[in-house]
């Protein structure tokens, strides 16, 4: 159908970028219902007689936009654009059931997509203006109102008024004859028949047990949220799938005087709309019950998920942290299980009952519970004493767990402090987890089953006798007298927000598929170290659609990429050194077909001893990429002896996956002349692609031109190892002679690609009484993994920040990449900056925590003063620096909001606030000269119209927008007559890498130079014809040896202070507030850039607090997708969210006196860090515990209520050494 809108973010319901529509009448009420749901979960087989929308049906560029397309593209919410089309879809699926909706239905309805590049701010800003209600702080409860600030005078970033108004009568109307099908009823069986699976869809329930009684492996596919996934990553194959969508007993809802018997096929849905109908109908002492299931029911899954899946697939499934299974059991629900006559399960409740679910996951929405828990207590009429109690968990075994002894020994007590610690000591008994329990986290789990216990205690001692919502973002801005056209400056909308927010953007994967093209499938080692004994492809080369197979032998120039005078091989051809190695690629006619090939290799190994998999092991075994780097000034040695306090410490940081939303994507194309190739790719380099393709055909460069439209968000991942892989694809074209595509899927792509490099530090810090830092000696190892890419470059710049904005006087820094047996890590976003600004804000944290003092207060003592030299003897004046500093306390109210934190802190034993203060000082440019430059080529055609190439890469960051913006000024015409295509090396040759904050330096000013020469051509013909319309006129380095340098143009200096609130029984968090001022000169465009602050601070609050990369320790990467690997959604941004410009700011050394803004501020996201810390320093004052403490990155919950040595994490008793065999490793 060529509809490319919608789109394939993981295959597995949890991104949400496949999000559509789906549309059925009900006859029983006549009614139409709309429901998001994910395509990628979706069988085909279901949608008999449902109307499905996707994104091309709510409106386009062409035609009409629809005003959600609209609102989402106006308020900046499409950057990459690859989330924005699900975005829609969701938001429109809620519109077209409740069209004045509120922001809990927003936020409910967006929970379940993710967007690694806004941030959501501006997403939920668009969708907020289909609210009626007033939405402003004060739906908080507390502080100052929003609307009383003079920020809401300021110049807005979009403008409301603009907006189509939203008009329901006016959307599609469901099929009629769709409708005449739907009341015509079901009729017989229905059978499909696929190539390996028949799907049998009976008509009755008489029908369904016949089949099942005949076919009783034969899976009941209701959801496919458990099966679809089973079939898409294990590998399952069902020859025969039940589907009972049709048998009406099963979708049944009947209300009893006991309670209410719903059907087992009803969806998540609609068993919390039925209960929610019943809440509102009885008492509350009547839907104990019913509301503990509404809580459940709210954070499982998404939106999408609960949409399809079923209340009997969940009982079924039973997964061992089911949310619904603990809270059925302690309810006392009753279940009937393939009965004609039988009864589906039976919700009801007793007076006199307390009934409480709970759920601590590692993020708040759209995340599986690490524990989850039921629990009812029954005290009879007038009584004080336990009659009955039921506790059930979920996460602390194979299946739901009962508490049976426990609950046993409670029955006859009064519910009291003696009851609650009787309770925790049967409960650390009866609930045992093994050391190397599957799942890991054993002794988190063990305390959440105390704390979740302790919290029904809370909950039924008050029976017996909070802060939400998304806060809108209003900014200043800068702006200056200058023509109305003059777009420089102002916050234009991104020039492809439409296109994205109708799906007609078109990205890699969207390319029309050519005439004999092929699927490229990778193969990858399953062994961290080990020689490829025999490699037999035999089997796969049978199977249906399987054309062939590439290996490392049929590449005919270059089988290596060399960096720093190593060799990182193309495709393993002896010896494999990590688990996800390419080995080799099946090229088949299908992506189906190439994966089952891929699967049908056998690659025999003998494994090699002992594979280095931890920073430390390297270490011990000196197992190190060459160079290491030192950086030194002023005697550090010496200078310890002279200091009031020396402190040691270290930190450990994890690394990070990318996790742009398109994967790896490209389409190689042999034009069939003279060794010519089309490359498209989404990467961020162009050039290295053409240049590697060229070395490995042993073709010249000038035969290969490589393409790029967009890219799908990169943040680095998409320069090095997309390269390795265009050279594979590239080779495959080159040996069949036609066109290949190559699309990872989510979890190969987490595998192969690498991530942000985690590092260990070690420092030694010497200070004075009043707070000055006078000496510090600090050493650097990075993982880099199995082979050195960029990491010698990312150790250098680890160095080169490691005095953040702080002047210290003798300051020593060593680095070094550490060579291990896991996928080689890349550039990320900050390029090890985020890692060394990390290390050293935790050094400085820990000398206010020894000295008794406020982190900021040290942080302020140390910052540099007047013209300064850094400890690379680079000069700078950090007088912005110091702007932003005081801009941002004054913003913040610092002061009166820790005196608040303090009260609150001293008030409350189980919730913490935490505050802090963090700054950054960023260097943009290339550390290599050679990179620092840049081309374009500007047409203008006869018609007026104007085509502008350049070298850089537009992947969501906005930088053809603002190229855009430049060329409209400088040659004084619209921005709608300007046009940009594509990134192309055959127009633009020998270019950097969109990369390092550096893109609209570099090209802007390259295009500003191009324009100016054209305009300058055009000045004899405006002289004639001064009235006339357009159309009827129509460039550093760091020596090493030397230890000094100007390796940067200019810093980008910000500072921002985060507050947050931590349960710490749970570990769970929230960020309450957050105020950022960052000095970017004078912003070309305001509302990109806002937008590249806001996406870098959440992908910074991601790194430092949330995602975790695990390694089992035979080096497989756990986490393969966003069920495990959880980025930030919308319920982790902070509940106020204020971004600030600083004001009267100039840079002379990028266009328009603009300062890079790409990657600087996601180390802000490490002020959520540090607010955690000072949160649980608070909790551990409580428990008698002062001073430094250690807490590693990210500060998960499990790490973050752990360290809060609450008395119920005491009582976990420490594995003795030897006993735990790890699940995972701190790599
Ligand atoms: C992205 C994602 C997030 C999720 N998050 C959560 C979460 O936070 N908490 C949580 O508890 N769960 C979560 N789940 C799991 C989800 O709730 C279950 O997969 C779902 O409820 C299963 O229902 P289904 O209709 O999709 O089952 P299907 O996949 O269709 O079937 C699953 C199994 O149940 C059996 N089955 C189905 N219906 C019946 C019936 N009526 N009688 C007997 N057997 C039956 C089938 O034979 C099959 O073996 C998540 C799933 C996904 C994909
Ligand atoms: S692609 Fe369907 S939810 Fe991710
Ligand atoms: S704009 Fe949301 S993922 Fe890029």
């Amino acid at each position: 159908m060529k509809l490319t809108g919608t789109k394939y973010g993981c295959g597995g319901g949890g991104c949400g970028a496949c999000t559509v529509m789906v549309s059925r009448y009900q006859p029983a009420t006549k009614t139409i219902l709309h429901q998001a749901v994910n395509a990628c979960l979706l069988p085909l087989c279901q949608l008999q007689g449902v109307a499905v929308t996707t994104v091309e049906g709510v409106g386009s560029t062409k035609t009409r936009i629809h005003p959600v397309q609209e609102r989402i593209a106006k308020a900046h919410g499409s950057q990459c654009g690859f989330c924005t089309p699900g975005m829609v879809m969701s938001m429109y699926a809620l519109l077209r059931n409740k069209p004045q909706p509120n922001m809990d239905d927003i936020t409910e309805a967006l929970a379940g997509n993710l967007c690694r590049c806004t941030g959501y701010r501006p997403i939920v800003d668009g969708c907020r203006t289909f609210c009626q209600e007033v939405n402003c702080c004060q739906a908080n409860g507390d502080g100052p109102c929003c609307a009383d600030k003079p920020q809401h005078d300021a110049p807005q970033l979009f403008d409301q008024d603009d907006f189509l108004p939203l008009d329901p009568t006016q959307e599609l109307i469901f099929p009629p004859e769709l409708i005449l099908m739907a009341e015509a009823g079901s009729q017989g069986t229905r059978t499909f028949r696929g190539e390996r699976m028949t799907w049998v869809s009976p008509a009755s329930l008489e029908d369904l047990l016949q089949l099942k009684t005949r076919h009783p492996q034969a899976p009941l596919l209701m959801g496919n949220t458990n099966t679809g996934p089973d079939i898409k990553f294990k590998g399952v194959v069902h020859p025969l799938i039940i589907s009972p969508s049709r048998v009406k007993e099963l979708f049944e809802v009947t209300q009893t005087p006991q309670g209410v018997w719903v059907g087992a096929g009803s969806s998540l849905s609609a068993v919390k709309s039925v209960l929610e109908k019943l809440v509102a109908q009885f008492s509350s002492e009547k839907t104990e019950l019913f509301r503990a299931l509404i809580q459940q029911l709210r954070n499982l899954g998404s939106q999408q998920i609960r949409n399809v899946a079923t209340l009997g697939g969940n009982i079924a499934s039973a997964y061992p942290n089911s949310d619904l299974n603990p809270i059925l059991a302690a309810g006392n629900c009753k279940l009937s299980i393939i009965s004609a006559n039988g009864e589906s399960p039976a919700l009801f409740v007793l007076q006199g009952e307390v009934v409480r679910a709970f759920r601590q996951a590692p993020r708040k929405e759209s995340a599986l519970a690490t524990v989850t828990c039921g629990m009812r207590v029954f005290f009879g009429e007038g009584s004080r004493l336990v009659q009955e109690l039921s506790v059930y968990y979920g996460g602390v075994g194979p299946a739901t767990v009962s508490a049976a002894k426990t609950c046993t020994a409670l029955v006859g007590r009064p519910w009291d402090d003696e009851t609650l610690s009787r309770a925790c000591d049967v409960l650390l008994e009866e609930l045992t987890l093994p050391p190397s329990a599957p799942g890991g986290k054993v002794e988190f789990r063990r305390s959440l089953t105390l704390s979740l216990f302790f919290k029904f205690h809370l909950e039924v001692v008050r029976s017996l006798r909070d802060l939400v919502g998304l806060q809108p973002q209003r900014h200043t801005t800068v702006s200056e007298s200058q023509s109305a056209q003059d777009p420089v400056g102002r916050p234009v909308m991104h020039r492809s927000a439409l296109s994205q927010a109708t799906g007609e953007a078109v990205y890699c994967d969207d390319l029309p598929r050519t005439e004999g093209e092929l699927f490229l499938a990778l193969v990858t080692s399953t062994r961290p170290h080990a020689k490829i004994t025999a490699l037999d492809v035999s089997e796969a080369l049978q199977l249906p659609g399987v054309v062939d197979v590439v290996t490392s032998k049929d590449i005919p120039g270059k089988k290596v990429r060399r960096s720093f005078g190593y060799e990182e091989e193309l495709l393993a051809e002896e010896e494999v050194s990590c688990v996800g190695q390419m080995v080799c690629a099946v090229l088949a006619d299908t992506k189906a077909h190439a994966k089952r090939g891929a699967a049908a290799v056998r690659i025999s190994y003998q494994d090699l001893p002992d594979p280095v998999l931890t920073i430390e092991e390297a270490v011990e075994r000196s197992s190190f990429f060459e160079p290491r780097r030192l950086l030194e000034r002023g005697n550090v040695t010496e200078a310890f002896s002279a200091v009031d306090h020396v402190y040691e410490g270290r930190i450990h940081l994890g690394g990070q996956e990318h996790f742009y939303m398109e994967t790896q994507s490209m389409l190689v194309v042999p034009v069939g002349e003279e060794s010519e190739l089309r490359l498209y790719v989404s990467c961020q380099w162009p050039t290295l692609t053409q240049e590697a393709v060229a070395e490995t055909l042993a073709i010249p460069s000038n035969r290969v031109s490589c393409h790029v439209k967009r890219v799908g968000g990169a943040f680095g991942g998409k320069v090095t190892k997309t390269t390795i892989i265009a050279c594979i694809t590239a080779v495959a074209a080159w040996k069949t002679e036609r066109a290949v595509r190559c699309v990872l899927e989510r979890g190969e792509d987490m595998l192969i690609t690498g991530a942000r490099h985690p590092v260990l530090a070690t420092y030694k810090v010497g200070f004075m009484d009043d707070g000055r830092i006078v000496a510090a000696d600090i050493q650097y190892y990075t993982n880099a993994g199995n082979t050195v890419d960029e990491s010698i470059l990312v150790i250098e710049k680890i160095l080169l920040h490691m005095d953040n904005t702080y002047d210290i006087p003798h300051l020593r820094g060593r680095a070094a990449a550490c060579r291990t047996n896991l996928p080689s890590n890349t550039a990320f976003r900050g390029f090890g900056v985020p890692q060394s600004l990390m290390v050293l804000e935790n050094m400085v944290n820990d000398v206010a925590m020894v000295l008794g003092r406020p982190a900021h207060e040290i942080r302020e003592v140390n910052m540099y003063r007047g013209p300064s030299l850094t400890h690379y003897k680079m000069e700078f004046d950090p007088e912005n620096l110091l702007r932003c500093w005081d801009e941002c306390k004054a913003k913040a109210e610092l002061s009166a909001r820790r005196r608040a934190v303090a009260q609150f802190n001293q008030q409350s034993r189980w919730k913490k606030r935490g505050l802090s203060v963090i700054p950054i000082k960023y260097g943009i440019a290339f550390g290599e000269g050679f990179l620092n430059q840049a081309a374009a080529l500007v047409h203008i055609y006869k018609d007026g119209s104007v085509l502008v190439s350049h070298a850089g890469v537009e992947m969501g960051q906005g930088l053809h927008t603002k190229i855009q913006q430049v060329a409209s000024r400088e040659l004084r015409i619209p921005s709608s007559k300007i046009y940009i295509s594509e990134t192309s090396t055959s127009t633009v040759p020998n270019t950097c890498p969109s990369a390092a904050s550096f893109g609209t330096d570099a090209n802007g000013m390259a295009v500003k130079n191009a324009c100016e020469t054209l305009y300058k051509r055009l000045e004899p013909i405006r002289k004639q014809n001064p009235k006339g319309s357009w159309e009827s006129w129509v460039n550093l380095g760091m020596d090493w040896d030397k230890m000094e340098g100007r390796p940067y143009h200019y810093f980008t200096y910000g500072v921002c202070c985060s507050e947050v609130e931590l349960d710490c029984l749970t570990g769970d968090c929230r960020t309450v507030r957050t105020d950022i001022v960052v000095d970017i000169g004078r912003s070309i465009n305001p509302s990109v850039d806002i937008g590249q602050i806001e996406g870098a601070f959440l992908q910074g609050l991601g790194l430092f607090s949330l995602e975790e990369l695990t390694f089992s320790p035979s080096g497989f990467l756990c986490a393969l997708g966003p069920s495990q690997y959880h980025i930030p959604a919308v319920c982790d941004v902070p509940l106020r969210l204020n971004v600030h410009l600083l004001p009267d700011s100039h840079n002379p050394h990028a266009i328009y006196s603009s300062k890079g803004i790409g990657e600087p501020v996601l180390f802000l996201g490490s002020s959520v860090f540090f607010a955690i810390k000072d949160a649980v320093a608070a909790a551990r004052a409580d428990s008698g515990l002062v001073g430094p403490f250690p807490l590693d990155s990210p500060a998960t919950p499990e790490r973050a209520c752990l360290s809060c040595a609450t008395p119920f994490t005491q009582k976990i008793p420490a594995g003795k050494p030897g006993s735990l065999k790890p699940r995972a490793v701190n790599i």
